[in-house]
């Protein structure tokens, strides 16, 4: 197929993800991102921390194109995404996997299916049942579903998955057109602490072995330092710390959250952490 995006990415293989002075508002007093920038090079495994509210979520959606930036820049795998029409976000978002809190799976359907389904940008017309998919497509899921270890339960519905289970579908999902970015927004927060460990050393394990680029947000300072390679800490829309896990200090990553625990506290300056 073809994406003129590629050419772009020749020249910049490694910068996967630039935002470059990023504002969002959402309208008077909603300023969602305040002057984000941030870059991601390929393979980083890079974690999102902040109080509720911090502009985790709009950060993650400006990568995918759902959200357009009202100033700054942001190129994604080469797509200058605040001016992408919409083939080329439609390209762009298949490069791109999610993982979302609520797995978003669907119930009724197989856990193959599932899976399968995560091919369907890419078909044309709608599919009704496991047969309807490429032969191709059914077996790039089952390998999908062999890596999250999940390749017995694929005839089981999936509603009837745990938590940690239905989770790890939605990444063989979400992995099923082998994406370079994957964006996941808060993919554990409604797990147990054992299975947000399993999935978050699932996701780091994946990729490495795909050398694929990780943002995700968390609420779970101790996760982020155990699983992701590099913190980034939003306060009120800012980036208030961007460093790697490798010598930070978990008071540090715990200063993100310095103001947010006293929501009631009139607003004052707050110095961005050392670099
Ligand atoms: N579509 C929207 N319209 C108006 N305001 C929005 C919209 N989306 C987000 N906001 C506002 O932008 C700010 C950042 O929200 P965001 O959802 O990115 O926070 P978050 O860090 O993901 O929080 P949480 O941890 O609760 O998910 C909030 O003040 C929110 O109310
Ligand atoms: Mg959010």
């Amino acid at each position: 197929m073809h994406e003129p995006e590629l050419t772009a990415m020749t020249a910049a293989p490694d910068k996967v993800i630039e935002l470059a002075g990023v504002h969002k508002r959402f309208g008077p007093g909603a300023h969602a991102l305040d002057d984000v920038s941030l870059t991601v090079h390929a393979g980083e495994v890079v974690v999102l921390l902040g109080a509720s509210g911090a502009g985790k979520s709009t950060l993650l959606r400006h990568v995918n194109g759902l959200h357009r930036p009202s100033a700054g820049e942001v190129r994604v795998l080469g797509t200058d995404v605040a001016a992408a029409g919409g083939a080329q976000l439609r390209g762009l978002r298949r490069r791109i996997g999610m993982v979302f809190q609520q797995f978003h799976l669907v119930g009724g359907l197989t856990v193959l299916e599932n899976v399968c389904t995560g091919a369907l940008a890419t078909l044309r017309g709608p599919r009704l049942g496991l047969p309807t998919y490429p032969r191709r497509v059914r077996a790039a899921a089952l390998e999908q579903l062999e890596r999250v270890g999940l390749a017995d339960r694929r005839f089981q519905r999936a509603d009837t998955l745990s938590g940690g289970q239905q989770q790890r579908v939605a990444v063989a999902r979400a992995l099923l057109q082998r994406p370079r970015i994957l964006l996941a927004d808060e993919p554990v927060a409604s797990l147990d602490p054992e299975s947000a460990a399993q999935v978050l050393s699932l996701i780091a394990a994946l990729a490495r072995e795909d050398r694929l680029t990780v943002l995700c947000s968390l609420h779970q300072v101790d996760l982020a330092l155990e699983f992701a390679e590099r913190v980034v800490g939003l306060r009120a829309g800012r980036v208030v710390l961007d460093r790697p896990v490798a010598g930070l200090a978990r008071a540090d990553a715990m200063a993100v959250y310095a103001d947010a625990v006293h929501p009631g506290r009139p607003e004052r300056a707050v110095p961005a952490l050392a670099p």
